[in-house]
């Protein structure tokens, strides 16, 4: 457990630059130990730019890699199932720390972008497995997160959150780089890419995806019990899910709990006209060349 001061450490601070990519300032000062960090051939990495179904998706991997056992997935909660890669929290634990103590075959989950993976996951040729979510879905999401997590800087208003989300000044910097970084990697290397707008229109499909992508078969009662686990209602009553299990100086559910909507096209409740309209010129230009398209709703 960490002390108050310890924890003092983390809440609200400024971001700082890994590589130029806006991050904290605890996880880049644990990056020594995350760039030499040492890939098993058979970890699965789970990447996503934040707020993307990163949760979502890990909880569906714990389920298939355990056949669909329910009571075997409440084991722990899923940041102790999924080690966060580039999670350090001063002198707490890491996930560094945590992947160490993890038996194979582990699961992994990173925010990196692509350039900054560690080498050793190209090396080991790693199955990885990338979701995406539509940016406008993204920085609602990210904006009420920000409120709750603290070790987030305060987000100020929505507008303002909005600006700073285009302009890439947030943790993990711009999602249009994020996820063309990802998806240009695509050609050379095994990776999955996946959709949340997808993945909410039909799970089966997705899931059935993932188990080609695994060379893995399951009973149809089995993918039936996974996609009733994951579901949003599900993930929302399950402690061992829904991060309410986290630190409460961390996180603040009562400000906004993790699983919050988890629908596409919410972002109609908060962008204006005018808002839309900008960050749709925006959305153009910075997609411009790319043969790589978003749903904003389902
Ligand atoms: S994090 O902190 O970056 O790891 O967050 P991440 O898990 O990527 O994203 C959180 C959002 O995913 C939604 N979520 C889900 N949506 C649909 N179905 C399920 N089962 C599910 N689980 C999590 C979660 O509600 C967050 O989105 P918003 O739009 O804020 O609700």
């Amino acid at each position: 457990p960490l002390s108050a001061m310890e924890q003092e450490d983390e809440i609200r601070q400024e971001l700082r630059s890994l590589h130029g990519i806006p991050l904290f300032k605890s996880f880049i000062e644990g990056w020594p130990q995350v760039k030499a960090f040492q890939a098993r051939p058979d970890d699965l990495l789970i990447s996503t730019y934040p707020k993307s179904g990163t949760t979502w998706l890990s909880e569906i991997m714990d389920m298939i890699y355990h056949d669909g056992d329910v009571e075997k997935c409440r084991r722990d909660a899923i940041y102790n199932r999924v080690p966060f890669l580039e999670m350090k929290i001063s002198k707490g634990l890491s996930g560094i720390e945590q992947l160490e103590n993890t038996p194979s075959p582990r699961l992994v989950k990173t925010h990196l972008p692509v350039q900054l993976l560690p080498a050793s996951f190209w090396e080991k040729d790693c199955k990885i497995i990338y979701m995406a979510r539509n940016p406008k879905d993204v920085v609602i999401s990210y904006y009420y997160f920000h409120q709750m997590a603290k070790i987030h800087p305060d987000p100020g208003t929505k507008a303002e959150f909005l600006e700073n989300f285009m302009a890439g000044k947030v943790a993990y910097g711009s999602w249009y780089d994020h996820v063309r970084g990802w998806w240009e990697k695509k050609q050379e290397k095994k990776i999955l890419y996946l959709f949340y707008e997808d993945m909410k229109k039909d799970p089966q499909r997705e899931v059935q995806k993932i188990l080609q992508f695994l060379g893995k078969e399951l009973a149809k009662g089995t993918v039936e019990r996974i996609l009733h686990h994951t579901s949003f209602q599900e993930m929302k009553k399950n402690p061992a899910a829904n991060y309410e299990t986290m630190l409460p100086t961390l996180m603040d559910h009562s400000v906004s709990p993790f699983l919050r909507k988890g629908i596409s096209g919410d972002w109609k409740n908060h962008f204006t006209v005018a808002q839309n309209e900008r960050f749709d010129q925006h959305y153009q230009e910075h997609m411009a060349g790319s043969d790589l398209h978003f749903q904003m709703e389902v």
